[in-house]
């Protein structure tokens, strides 16, 4: 498939069938993440990769909306970067999920992005720390987000190109309205 229909086809995936992925698939979604760009060259991320079910379970206890592909999925991995570094360790960790994301797209495994920092579990803990707790990562590392992986069921209609939206592109300067 060519790159850009493989952009238009990409949409996030929450529910996914029992299917697991095979160990090869699995070694090219972390690939990807490790051969992200990185601010200065630091790669101040560090990755969590999971596979077992009780643990996923637990993982999307972390906050009470919007971590429910956690439980379903067959594989994630957690996104971990050292403030200290990069100052660019938001945007490095970003542009490492993206990558693994579109690497899953591109082997027809579907993901999703899970924001874990900033965001808070039932009892008001931030969500990071019950991940840190779960997985035994350092608190001195942010825990960016939980990107989710397995073969989708749900079905998705690929982003029509006539509506994407042109309006938000300036051409040369900033366009007054
Ligand atoms: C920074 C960021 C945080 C996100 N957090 C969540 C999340 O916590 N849970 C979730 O189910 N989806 C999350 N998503 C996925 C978005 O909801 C999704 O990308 C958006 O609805 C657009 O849909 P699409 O990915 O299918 O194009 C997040 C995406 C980004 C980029």
């Amino acid at each position: 498939m060519d790159f850009h229909q493989l952009l238009l086809n990409r949409h996030s995936i929450r529910r996914y069938t029992d299917q697991a992925l095979n160990p090869e698939d699995v070694k090219l979604i972390l690939e990807a993440a490790l051969t992200s760009p990185s601010s200065k060259s630091a790669r101040c991320w560090q990755f969590v990769a999971v596979e077992d079910k009780a643990t996923l379970e637990a993982l999307s206890k972390c906050k009470p909306v919007y971590a429910a592909s956690v439980k379903d999925c067959k594989f994630a991995v957690v996104i971990t970067v050292d403030p200290t570094k990069s100052e660019a360790y938001i945007e490095d960790a970003a542009f490492a999920g993206a990558l693994m994301q579109l690497q899953a797209e591109a082997l027809g495994i579907g993901s999703c992005w899970v924001q874990v920092r900033g965001r808070f579990a039932e009892d008001d803990e931030p969500s990071e720390n019950v991940v840190r707790d779960i997985l035994g990562i350092p608190y001195d590392m942010v825990v960016e987000s939980i990107v989710t992986f397995g073969y989708s069921a749900e079905t998705r209609k690929p982003v029509d190109p006539a509506k994407l939206m042109w309006e938000k592109v300036h051409v040369g300067k900033w366009r007054q309205e």
